[in-house]
């Protein structure tokens, strides 16, 4: 490693004023000091691969922990996301409810914001109190931002085992409408209605979604899932919607199919399927059916696509019996945010994240007690952590000052964590990210022209 790089490294923590026991522990040499510390020469990123991870800068996306093992297993992705140095700034946001002026519960206005402003966001699972005058928050959140398709892939995992190991479906779902349109009331004593809403706009784009999905991560078929049989008028103009979009997308096989018939065949045969599209009560249902047929809720990532936004979340809840124990089960959460990071075409994080993960799952020594392991979310998190793919020594660009410190800096800032020197972690990440937002001083691989000195020098420039 060469002595520039490290004194690039070192450069931000001089400045920053970081206790000198750090900088000792620095300072008995470049290689002394890193080894000590765990940070191994080949762990240090590669040019090559810096350029597509960093190539659009730093993400801002909304954080809702939520309620119950929430938190925990946010920290377990956050800690993650660090090691693996995904270039996201997390934008953290309480959404417990606050009750609104027409008296009842809603989310909060700051958390509106931080959503309109960033447009992705990633969320754990949040409690809706039982009473009168609360409103579901998850609900709350898909109407606020227009999240109009949920989407749900379920695969058979390597290490978890199910009844079958060859389940690979998408189901998507109309979120917005349908029975979900909230529009009930009593019109006599004893006799209620409740209004399935289905409207021509909201049935079209998201069966373009699911078709775009298909043709986008080549998918061959999909199935649109109704009982236009019986609801022949509100399914009836679903399914009609499907077909037109079908004839745009004539590379996607089509086909329609009843609901009843689609669950009998799912969990005789899911091999069957592909990607599934459906009005909303359809698709939270089936969506659970094809979680549970690889391991459930636990495992299963999704996401909530709009036309301004992007929310993902892990679709269990709260888990209150175990909440605050280290018990939870991240995968859930983990694997929305390598959904998330696929929507923001940060490919080499989200294969990096998803292979990590997978692999500690299929060598299966390390599992939470969900899973029938005895591990901690923390022990299955750092096994992760180990498992993520680290770089070599770019002996192309050794000594030519124009490497990218950026992985070895977020690896030292994640050291300052571990040492409680959070002020000076902040201080250095938060000029480190500023740097990357700008774009003006960036390295070669991450398309920019500056040497690794004068990126490190505007770093240095944003500490005060
Ligand atoms: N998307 C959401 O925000 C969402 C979804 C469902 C329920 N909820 C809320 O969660 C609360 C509890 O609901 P519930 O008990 O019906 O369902 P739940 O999903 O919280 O729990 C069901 C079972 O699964 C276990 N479990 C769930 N997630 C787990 C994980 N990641 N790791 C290990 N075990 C896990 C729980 O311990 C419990 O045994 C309620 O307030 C409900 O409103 C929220």
């Amino acid at each position: 490693m060469s002595k520039n790089y490290i004194n690039a490294l070192l450069k931000p923590f001089r400045e920053s004023n970081v206790v000198g026991a750090l900088l000792k522990l620095f300072d008995t040499g470049p290689n002394q000091g890193l080894k000590r510390v765990g940070i191994a020469k080949n762990e240090v990123p590669t040019a090559k691969s810096g350029a597509a991870q960093y190539s659009s800068g730093v993400r801002k996306v909304t954080l809702i922990p939520g309620h119950g093992i929430g938190p925990e297993i946010t920290v377990a992705v956050q800690k993650i996301f660090e090691a693996a140095k995904v270039p996201i700034e997390w934008d953290e946001v309480d959404v417990t409810a606050v009750r609104g002026p027409d008296g009842k519960f809603g989310i909060p206005q700051k958390a509106i914001d931080s959503v309109n402003a960033n447009k992705i966001g990633l969320k754990g699972p949040l409690m809706t109190p039982v009473g009168k005058g609360y409103r579901s928050l998850n609900l709350a959140l898909r109407k606020e931002f227009d999240l109009y398709a949920n989407v749900r892939p379920c695969k058979s995992l390597d290490g978890i085992k199910t009844l079958y190991d060859n389940v690979d479906v998408v189901t998507i779902r109309e979120n917005t409408e349908g029975e979900y349109s909230g529009i009930e009331h009593e019109i006599v004593d004893g006799v209620v209605q409740s209004i399935k809403l289905i409207t021509e706009e909201a049935s079209k784009r998201v069966a373009e979604f699911a078709f775009q999905f298909a043709r986008d991560n080549k998918r061959k078929k999909v199935t649109a899932v109704h009982k236009a049989n019986i609801m022949r008028m509100s399914d009836g103009l679903f399914l009609r919607c499907c077909r037109d979009l079908a004839t745009k997308y004539p590379d996607i096989k089509f086909e329609e199919r009843y609901l009843d018939t689609v669950c009998l065949n799912m969990v005789q045969d899911p091999s069957k399927f592909d990607v599934l599209v459906m009005p909303n009560l359809y698709g939270d249902i089936m969506s659970d059916m094809c979680s549970g047929l690889v391991g459930g809720l636990g495992l299963t990532p999704s996401g909530n696509i709009g036309k301004n936004g992007a929310l993902f979340e892990s679709v269990h809840g709260t888990a209150p019996a175990i909440a605050g124990q280290d018990k939870a089960n991240p995968t859930a959460l983990l694997l929305s945010a390598v959904m998330m990071l696929r929507h923001l075409q940060m490919y080499q994080h989200a294969d990096n994240i998803e292979k990590a993960c997978f692999t500690v799952l299929k060598e299966g020594r390390v599992l939470t007690e969900d899973l029938g392991g005895k591990s901690t979310c923390s022990d299955y998190t750092a096994e992760i952590i180990k498992n993520l793919h680290v770089h070599g020594t770019a002996p192309d660009i050794a000594g030519k000052d124009m490497a990218n410190p950026t992985a070895l800096l977020l690896s030292a800032i994640m050291m300052l964590r571990h040492l409680q020197l959070n002020e000076h972690a902040d201080r250095v990440q938060n000029a480190c990210y500023e740097v990357l937002r700008e774009g003006k001083s960036l390295t070669g691989d991450l398309g920019g022209t500056g040497k690794c000195s004068e990126y490190t020098n505007a770093i240095i420039s944003k500490l005060n």
